[in-house]
């Protein structure tokens, strides 16, 4: 003979059920939410983080004033390629500066030639000057411009790279009111 449920029983177990089923759905939904968030966070994160910038751009120390200066007189005032930064320092008279080797032109990266000592762009043959980076030769309309450069009190220069705050010049000698860095 089969006994009938005891109706209590049944309805306890109806109500554990739905216990069970509404824990398991918040649990569902706190994952979900988590899992969102998560993702979320993972594809706004690279927005919110501040690069270092470390090329074009950066401040650059490059040394010593005085470690510099020992470099060009040993090398005939060869120009200093700083590749990452696209600039030369340059023994300008009496100064230390920084030539941004961004041809004037049409922008090609201009390189020093040591066999013509100058610097000689490859792409319409413009010349510059090795130690002034003014115009020699060539269709470019003025000469290189510079970046600015600093010393501080213990002797380090620093160039700042940024290319919209450049010293852009005209003519055909170095101007005193370029000078930023001293040699003394
Ligand atoms: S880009 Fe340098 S000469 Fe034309």
């Amino acid at each position: 003979m089969i006994r009938p449920h005891d109706e209590t029983s049944i309805r306890a177990g109806g109500l554990v059920a739905r216990i069970k089923r509404r824990h398991l759905l918040r649990m569902g939904f706190l994952g979900g939410t988590l899992l969102a968030v998560g993702e979320l966070t993972a594809i706004l994160l690279p927005f919110l983080w501040v690069n270092k910038i470390t090329g074009l751009g950066a401040k650059v120390a490059v040394g010593k004033k005085s470690d510099i200066l020992s470099k060009f007189q040993a090398t005939n005032d060869e120009p200093q390629l700083y590749t990452a930064a696209k600039f030369f320092l340059i023994h300008a008279p009496g100064a230390v500066a920084a030539a941004y080797r961004r041809c004037t032109h049409l922008g090609c990266s201009v390189p020093w030639t040591p066999s013509e000592d100058q610097f000689h762009c490859p792409c319409h043959g413009s010349l510059f000057h090795k130690n002034t980076a003014v115009v020699l030769g060539g269709p470019a309309p003025r000469p290189l411009d510079l970046f600015h450069v600093t010393e501080d009190a213990g002797g380090t220069i620093t160039v700042d790279t940024n290319p919209l705050n450049l010293i852009t010049r005209q003519g055909s000698e170095w101007d005193e009111a370029w000078t930023e860095v001293r040699d003394s």
